[in-house]
């Protein structure tokens, strides 16, 4: 019903897009916005309609909102172990948010409140952290702010979601483990005011998880150390929790994907065979400008939003593409992801061109900002070395800062291969990567860090005093040492 609401609402405002999911149902209630001279200036209406049943293979169920306040999206959400049959023909005991893999979307609009009423049914405790979401301190799901919630008990969250974008949720205790075993979710929240549409949204949660031959989970510490060391990725590639699931288009219909690395170590790049890609979103809603890409690389904890206009052509396996975290002369042979079916029908029209502008960005101002330096290093033996951040390597290294003001964070990598960067609480801009600015403006809080780049990142600290957690999130990584607090005082 929402949906067909906004859908309405879109189509009073923007005059003829239909960007249809239920093409009958929408068909029936545009025509008279159609009809009554919505759209005078065109002969014909726009067609952009996806194939029927285009997303059928791959959409993720939302969260039921239990509160019928329109402002208020209330979940539940219940972690427990159930047997899945993630690789056809074996049941594998996934640890679940609510039965599903990956858990359910929850999704709000900006400004709402989001309650989250959690139980813990797992053998063991756990919290529940919002990647990327603005939320209080005590709302943010670090032990260091929460208790851990045992098993059989309970934790209700509560806070408003400041920002649109695309963001995700997953433990944060034993957290390589626990999001390896499946504990993972994506959180969608859309603009409260509405925007001209930018196409039919799919989102696509891309993760990996370690399965046996004999369908049972992988050791969470397999490989020991090297499997610490290196990062684990698990032995099958997820996309929805599906094994190169199929999405259909058709030509001249704009898809919308949002898609979120959930996967515990995994680097995940690809590229869309003969489609053009442009990039519009990044970890926090959309970029100041469109930005067309070749290939798309996002870290563990990264999220992208694209915008893909298929052009007629045929249909492709979109493969995986080496990320070579490593800086291995020789790449790896690629694997693949998902599959994209052309459809043989006659390519839709009249989609709008995507605006020049896609969201006003404010440039932060710099002005007196504090410096302060963060180095994720190793230490040790070649076998043996622990990771650390600063020269701390056992997770005990606290940067302090102050509320309300603006700090400049000077990222280096002295390892020889990539670590992701993550921090919560707070969206930052990149402001240089070896001095150069980056093309377009955008807000992140999970970046790659590259061994001998300097990455110069600017961070607005609001009035959220408390402790925030920045880290690698190679969780393997986290675990191992490369995790960090920030005291934020007021
Ligand atoms: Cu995605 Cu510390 O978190
Ligand atoms: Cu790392």
């Amino acid at each position: 019903m929402r949906w067909i609401g906004r859908a309405l609402s879109r189509a009073g405002r923007k005059g003829c897009v239909s960007w249809a999911r239920r093409a009958a149902e929408i068909a029936v209630f545009l025509l008279p916005v159609i009809l009554l001279g919505g759209c005078g200036d065109e002969e014909e209406p726009p067609d952009l309609r996806q194939p029927a049943g285009w997303d059928d293979a791959l959409r993720l169920p939302d969260a039921e909102d239990h509160d019928p306040a329109p402002d208020v999206v209330e979940v539940h959400l219940e972690a427990r172990v159930v047997a899945l049959e993630v690789v056809p023909g074996l049941m594998t005991e996934v640890w679940t948010y609510n039965g599903m893999l990956p858990g359910p979307t929850i999704r709000a609009r900006r400004g709402d409140r989001v309650v989250v009423k959690f139980e813990n049914h797992l053998p063991e405790a756990t919290t529940v952290h919002w990647h990327g979401l603005r939320v209080p301190a005590a709302m943010d799901g670090t032990e260091h702010m929460q208790k851990p919630i045992e098993p059989g008990e309970g934790f209700e969250y509560s806070f408003i979601v400041p920002d649109a974008g695309t963001f995700w949720y997953h433990p944060h205790l034993r957290s390589s483990a626990q999001v390896g075993a499946g504990l993972y979710g994506a959180f969608v929240v859309e603009e409260a005011a509405e925007e001209a549409p930018l196409g039919d949204e799919l989102l696509l949660v891309m993760s990996d998880i370690d399965i046996e031959e004999d369908g049972s989970l992988g050791p969470s510490d397999s490989s020991g150390w090297f499997g610490d060391y290196f990062g684990r990725e698990g032995s099958t590639v997820l996309v929805n929790g599906k094994i190169l699931p199929t999405v259909a288009a058709r030509a001249g219909v704009p898809q919308r994907w949002r898609v979120v690395n959930a996967a515990r170590a995994r680097y995940f790049r690809f590229a869309v065979p003969g489609q053009p890609l442009v990039q519009i979103g990044g970890d926090g809603g959309l970029l100041e400008s469109p930005l067309p890409v070749d290939d798309v690389t996002l870290v563990p904890g990264e999220r992208a939003e694209l915008y893909m206009l298929p052009v007629e052509g045929e249909s492709v396996v979109i493969p995986r593409l080496d990320a070579n975290r490593f800086h291995l002369p020789k790449v790896e042979e690629p694997g693949d992801l998902m599959r994209l079916e052309l459809v043989d029908e006659p390519p839709g029209h009249g989609a709008p061109p995507l605006p020049a502008r896609l969201a006003e960005i404010a440039s932060i101002d710099t002005a007196g900002a504090r410096g302060q330096p963060v180095e994720f290093m190793e230490q040790g033996d070649p076998g043996g070395a622990v990771l650390g951040i600063n020269g701390q390597t056992d997770g005990s290294l606290t940067l302090s800062a102050q509320t309300n003001t603006v700090e400049i964070w000077t990222l280096t990598n002295a390892t020889n291969y990539d670590h992701p960067f993550h921090l919560h609480g707070f969206s930052f801009q990149v402001l240089d990567i070896d001095g150069v600015a980056p093309p377009v403006r955008a807000w992140h809080d999970t970046i790659n860090t590259v061994p001998g780049e300097t990455l110069r990142i600017a961070i607005p600290f609001d009035d959220r005093a408390g402790m925030w957690m920045f880290h690698c999130h190679i969780l393997d990584h986290a675990d191992l040492g490369m995790m960090a607090m920030l005291h934020l005082m007021p």
